[in-house]
């Protein structure tokens, strides 16, 4: 007998590796838009409190414009895996999303404040105004987020509080609290947003829109916090390694897959981190090395985001949840009917992304600098 609710009426209608193919693959997306969008944010709020040259300015600008289509991709990169998670776990993430029900369900408040912030951040510094406060109660909503996602996603593997919980508190109003992989994990994510936010701006530096000025200011600055953080995050993957139990630490030495995951990740960081101190000291403008900072990002995110899925699914195991052993019983019509459509999604994003990368680019100085360089003519 385990903690999990035993009802699961209904067997999964697809093999189990395909919605484990999907979920990380859509969740290693969500990672990236997400860590782009902590990071992001916090540099845009100190260029705009600091700040003083005009190629901050115009880096302050050039971010807060773009956070508000990164909070879309946060959105509609989350919506795939949290179907797939629900899907594959069930009995576990639903449990542990009511017990925890009052923080959860304010996701979706702060999340609208968190929004519109961010248009107000955006738009007061395209003005040329001192609007980092504004900006910095958008962060704190989403570090808010950050902080009940972790809650949730480490409370689904502890069946053995959720019963004292909600007696505690059967409206959900109570975080969990005594699990020792919850805060290195929120700090890992956290250092994470930097190295992808500062990857984002070595990226942006090699864009043709900034004058070479403003591409070194952006690259020097990129790589000087990617080369942090990715320090930093080394420091607290280690921390949370250590704070999974034994067994945990010990399957995931001798799965094949999660070492792979786990040395890729280590070995992408240490990459990261020799080519963001060079983008810092040699500040290139080349658009090839400025690819660089994408594909890194996405790779190092995927890696982590497979060890993670590793972590949950032995510490699942030894609690009695085997994800591999559902009742599968494959629609294969649905199946088919599925992978058509996501081929043709993925065909239709494509071209959008062709039709925006043939766009007239836009004019990255704010517009309150080009209103005064004209009156100063
Ligand atoms: C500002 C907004 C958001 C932030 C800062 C954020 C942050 C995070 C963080 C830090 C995690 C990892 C937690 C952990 O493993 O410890 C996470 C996981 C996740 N997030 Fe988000 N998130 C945001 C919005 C959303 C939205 C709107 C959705 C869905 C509609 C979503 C879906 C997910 C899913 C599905 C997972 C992981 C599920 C799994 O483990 O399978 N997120 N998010």
């Amino acid at each position: 007998m385990n903690g999990f609710p035993a009802v699961d009426p209904i067997p999964l209608p697809a093999p189990i590796w395909l919605f484990k193919l999907l979920h990380i693959v859509t969740l290693s997306l969500h990672f990236v838009a997400m860590q782009m969008l902590i990071g992001g944010l916090l540099i845009a709020v100190l260029l705009n409190l600091l700040g003083r040259s005009p190629a901050s300015k115009t880096a302050a600008t050039a971010v807060a414009r773009r956070l508000t289509v990164v909070m879309t991709y946060v959105i509609n990169l989350g919506v795939p895996p949290l179907l797939f998670a629900q899907v594959l776990y069930g009995r576990a993430i639903y449990t542990s999303s009511v017990v925890m029900g009052a923080w959860w369900i304010a996701v979706v408040p702060v999340l609208i404040v968190v929004y519109w912030l961010l248009y107000r951040f955006a738009a007061g510094l395209e003005q040329g105004r001192k609007v980092w406060w504004m900006g910095l109660g958008a962060w704190i909503g989403v570090g808010g987020i950050a902080h009940i996602y972790t809650a949730n996603m480490t409370l689904m593997l502890r069946p053995e509080v959720w019963q004292q919980m909600y007696s505690v508190s059967p409206l959900g109003t109570h975080l969990p609290t005594g699990d020792p992989t919850t805060a290195p994990r929120f700090l890992f994510f956290l250092a994470g947003g930097f190295v992808a936010a500062g990857l984002w701006l070595i990226y942006l530096a090699g864009r043709k829109t900034f004058t070479a000025i403003e591409g070194r200011f952006l690259s020097a600055l990129g790589g000087r916090i990617a080369a942090i953080a990715a320090v930093l995050q080394i420091v607290t993957a280690i921390t949370v390694y250590r704070a999974q139990p034994a067994i945990v630490q010990a399957g995931l030495g001798s799965n094949l897959l999660y070492k792979i995951a786990g040395f890729g990740w280590l070995g992408l960081t240490a990459v990261i981190l020799i080519y963001a101190g060079f983008a810092a000291i040699a500040k290139p403008s080349s658009t090839l090395i400025s690819w660089l900072a994408p594909a890194l990002a996405f790779l190092s995110i995927a890696c982590m985001t497979l060890y993670r899925d590793g972590i949950r699914d032995l510490t699942l195991l030894s609690k009695g949840y085997d994800v591999w052993a559902r009742n599968v019983v494959t629609n294969w019509s649905v199946v088919s009917i599925f992978l058509v459509l996501f081929v043709v999604g993925l065909g239709v994003v494509g071209w959008l992304i062709s039709v925006v990368a043939r766009a007239t680019p836009i004019a990255e100085t704010p517009t309150s600098a080009i209103a005064a360089q004209g009156s100063a003519l």
